[in-house]
């Protein structure tokens, strides 16, 4: 629709549901309608994931990113899985960020935002309704909180229970993980807690042991001039994402709370809508202008400058720094073409905007073997061109969104270990897009870290 027609439609009052009353893409249809709204009758009386003050910390923080003050490292799987919650798993999703963020303190002199796209992952959208094997099409697998993954009919159809298993593994993921960052795990006295032996054969390897070190020396050297002990860094902030993609889920989790105005989402602290739902006049823009947390929209190569302006209006129009990131996912071939007029055009209307670029979603291609796989060349050029672009422009990078897990997958080829596309076969493990295995995600940090880095010593 073009953007003059949609922003010609009245916007009447904003509540909870008020985004029924739009077209709603991507949401399950539930054959059960009674079991759907028993399910959300039980998720709207259970406590909240997260809290509001929470929420209002990111987001001025995230204000701080949109003033070059912090840098915002925002990643974790495609889609998380029920079968994934075990303590090894997250800890893994959990060490990985914390130490490409401590690699990303170091080149951009910044600190550094964490969020993990965890604890309520479990909702996807789909390019095709159905999915064909071997002659028989079934309904898609749409993510853990709507169906199964298994290909059989019963396991396709969309299960109301499932969403309070995802609301419970979400709990679980997010109590474990506070207790971690409480407990000390996350203390910057003692990086070597955070080592999952970022391997020794690796050509990265004595760049990161040197940055701890030399973070772990700077600390001593601080506490010692100040005569104690710098209290903050024994615990770093952690924050959780998802896609705000199953309406009925995020309505159900979204509340006012005392002694603030408006609505909070509390089942994550900042949901994002996807590239497949961010039509102006659709149902994810309705219920996401109307709540109080910050919030991301993936911006795909069909978005136009109109567009993104349009976008920004509506999500964010009292042009409040923090509350809108635009995370953008051009591919690394048109990056170069797309980015600089959607930059140049936020830049003119004077709108406060998180830029944000996801490397991930624009490189994705099928191996001959109809593996779907991502170069790790690409997503460092579409990194690196962003970069200069936005700086170009008179803005500059705020954060970064990958698709990365802690453990030895082989899914992504390339990188210094060398992942080839052969080796895809040895441990591919994602039910959905190809993530960074550890060695790639760390050298990924490495690489951005030595390109801010450098730029910093330009500039200055
Ligand atoms: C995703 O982040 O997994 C995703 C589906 O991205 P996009 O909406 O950018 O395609
Ligand atoms: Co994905």
């Amino acid at each position: 629709m073009p953007v003059e027609t949609a922003s010609v439609l009245a916007l009447s009052e904003w509540n909870p549901e008020s985004w029924k009353t739009r077209p709603a893409a991507q949401l399950p249809t539930y054959p059960d309608r009674a079991a759907l709204q028993d399910a959300l009758g039980h998720l709207a009386r259970l406590p909240p994931l997260v809290t509001s003050w929470e929420i209002e910390k990111l987001k001025q923080q995230l204000a701080e990113v949109s003033r070059g003050e912090r840098f915002l490292l925002q990643g974790g799987d495609c889609s998380e899985s029920f079968d994934d919650c075990e303590s090894g798993v997250i800890a893994g999703k959990l060490k990985i960020l914390l130490q490409m963020s401590l690699v990303l303190v170091q080149g951009a002199k910044k600190r550094v935002i964490r969020v993990g796209r965890i604890a309520g992952q479990y909702a996807k959208p789909r390019s095709a309704e159905t999915e064909t094997r071997a002659g028989v099409s079934l309904p898609s697998y749409r993510g853990d909180m709507i169906n199964r993954a298994g290909f059989s009919q019963q396991e396709r159809i969309p299960d109301p229970a499932l969403l309070l298993r995802a609301y419970e593994r979400s709990g679980l993921t997010i109590n474990f993980i506070r207790a971690l960052v409480e407990g000390g795990f996350a203390d910057l006295h003692h990086p070597e807690y955070w080592d999952m032996g970022f391997v020794a054969n690796s050509p990265h390897a004595a760049e990161y042991t040197r940055m701890v070190e030399s973070i772990a020396e700077s600390l001593r050297f601080m506490e010692t001039l100040a005569g104690c002990v710098a209290g903050e860094v024994n615990r770093v902030d952690f924050f959780t994402s998802h896609e705000g993609l199953h309406l009925y889920y995020e309505q159900a989790q979204t509340r006012q709370v005392p002694h603030r105005p408006g609505w909070f989402d509390l089942s994550t602290h900042f949901p994002w809508i996807g590239d497949r739902t961010r039509s102006l006049t659709g149902a994810h823009l309705e219920f996401f202008r109307g709540i109080e947390n910050p919030v991301g929209v993936k911006i795909g190569p069909s978005v136009t400058p109109e567009e993104a302006l349009a976008l920004a209006d509506r999500l964010n129009p009292q042009n409040e720094p923090g509350r809108l990131t635009f995370i953008h996912r051009l591919g690394a071939a048109s990056v170069e073409k797309r980015l600089a007029p959607l930059v140049e055009a936020v830049r003119r209307s004077g709108k406060q905007i998180v830029w944000c670029c996801d490397p991930m979603h624009g490189n994705t291609e099928t191996t001959s073997n109809g593996v779907k796989t991502r170069r790790f060349e690409s997503i460092l050029r579409e990194l690196e061109v962003s970069y200069c672009i936005l700086r170009e422009c008179g803005a500059h990078l705020g954060g970064v969104h990958f698709e990365l897990t802690g453990e030895n997958v082989t899914e992504c080829i390339g990188g210094a270990s060398g992942v080839t596309e052969k080796d895809l076969a040895r441990d591919y493990r994602t039910q959905l897009d190809p993530r960074l295995n550890y060695e790639q995600a760390m050298e990924m940090a490495l690489l951005l870290s030595r390109l801010m880095a450098k730029e910093r010593r330009v500039a200055g």
